[in-house]
């Protein structure tokens, strides 16, 4: 299976995450650049202002991408820099550096592979509520069709939205990252206009085109509980619920889960119709993988009655996140079964470690273990018949890693801040004779 022609491999960045650039080319502030000026919000105050100067290196990135042997690029386009007031008029400049970015990349033999929405929301539509206003999801849809007309005949695969998970949980309920809100019903408008985005961002894009493939990005973490009770089978539920089915299940059923929206006890702004445009046909699941989470039932805890619990004697990554590949093969043939998704692209998966430069080299023998065996892993469920059609590492260098700033590397290739120069690490070395030997 894993020699098929059909395979792809990649790897993957994002805009707000590598390209700085800030206030260049006529970009206008996003959401993070906000979310990042606020004392307390991002370890050592770091921000994106700089990054991994993509912006100006991005040949030099592309380059290791050739050298890697990596097939595709999955990258995302900073609204801010097409669109710099979110729905106003589109900035030439920040087109010129994406046309580069993608004849770089075609150049070089990579298919690019773009999503439109990784987090970096203009702050002019922030201004105007954000996505808690449902006007956003036509915001977003417009800014797909003016991409799709200027990009459309170069692009061949187009992801619409990154983790809305992280959007709208971690950014409107938790507040641990951008735009900061702490607040459930706000969590849920977003979580809804999200989605909502989502679908009318499709149909845009197939309205200027048919001749591409479209999908949507979602991350899972599936639960295991930690003792054997009643209550922490129901902590699973929750923690599945609210983590999985909360996005999977309007994506692909046309419904929000009933248990998870019975214990929010909340509503969710459907409009009529809402439910039908967040559910078409997609032609793949972006899928992102890192870990396992352990639960707990606990009574008292916001918004569900679960929290997440340091189980013991469990490997973990840099990030504390649980090592379990085996979760991996499960949730593939999982959400197969459970979704039937058309096909399925690995568009995340990675792990954090505290990585050293020694006599010039990075030698991050955990991150190649953790690499192999979650390789292994997806190549058992595609063996088994999950239609897994590519994978994409995160990521390709080290980067803005949101609220922990640059402290956690998530790169095959080391990124030395102060000269920007780039190291590929073991794992990188290990990644490219992986995909030639797959050849
Ligand atoms: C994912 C994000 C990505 C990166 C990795 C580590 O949730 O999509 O930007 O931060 O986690």
């Amino acid at each position: 299976m894993e020699r098929s022609p059909m395979f792809t491999w990649g790897v993957s960045t994002s805009a707000y995450q590598i390209e700085g650039g800030a206030n260049e080319g006529g970009r206008g502030p996003s959401i993070w650049d906000t979310f990042s000026r606020i004392p307390g919000a991002v370890a050592n105050s770091h921000n994106g202002d700089v990054a991994c100067d993509h912006y100006h290196r991005y040949e030099e990135d592309l380059d290791l991408m050739k050298w890697l042997g990596v097939d595709a690029y999955h990258f995302s386009f900073a609204w801010p820099r097409v669109i710099p007031s979110g729905n106003g008029s589109v900035n030439q400049v920040g087109i010129d550096f994406y046309d580069r970015l993608i004849d770089g990349a075609l150049e070089r033999g990579l298919t690019p592979w773009p999503t439109l929405y990784h987090w970096d929301l203009p702050q002019a539509l922030q201004d105007k509520g954000g996505w808690n206003n449902r006007d956003c999801a036509q915001w977003f849809a417009e800014y797909a069709h003016t991409m799709a007309e200027r990009f459309g005949d170069r692009l061949k695969n187009w992801i619409t939205i990154n983790e809305p998970f992280c959007s709208a949980w971690l950014g409107h309920l938790f507040g641990v990252m951008a735009p900061g809100i702490k607040d459930l019903q706000t969590g849920i408008n977003a979580t809804h206009h999200l989605l909502l985005g989502h679908g009318l961002a499709v149909d845009a894009l197939r309205q200027s085109s048919v001749d591409f493939k479209v999908g949507i990005t979602l991350n899972f973490t599936p639960a295991v509980a930690l003792g054997d009770s009643d209550e922490d089978q129901l902590a699973v539920q929750y923690a599945d619920g609210f983590d999985n089915r909360w996005f999977a299940d309007p994506v692909f059923k046309g419904r929000y889960p009933k248990d998870i929206v019975a214990a929010f006890a909340k509503e969710v702004p459907i409009h009529p119709g809402d439910m039908q445009i967040i559910s078409r046909p997609l032609d793949f699941l972006g899928l992102n993988y890192y870990f396992r989470q352990t639960v707990a039932y606990d009574r008292e805890a916001k918004p569900l009655p679960y929290k997440m619990v340091t189980a013991p004697n469990v490997e973990r990554t840099g990030m504390g996140w649980e090592v379990h590949a085996g979760t991996f093969t499960q949730l593939l043939k999982h959400v197969h079964n459970e979704y039937k998704p058309k096909e399925i692209f690995i568009t995340e998966n990675g792990s954090a470690w505290d990585d050293v430069v020694i006599d010039g080299k990075v030698d991050d023998q955990k991150r190649v273990s953790y690499l192999k065996r979650h390789l292994d892993a997806m190549f058992e469920a595609k063996d088994a018949g999950v239609p897994i059609n590519g994978y994409f590492a995160w990521s390709l260098i080290d980067n803005f890693e949101w609220a922990y700033g640059y402290e956690k590397r998530f790169g095959i290739v080391y990124v030395d801040y102060p000269t920007q120069k780039r190291i590929p690490k073991s794992s990188a070395f290990y990644y490219k004779d992986r995909i030639r030997e797959s050849l």
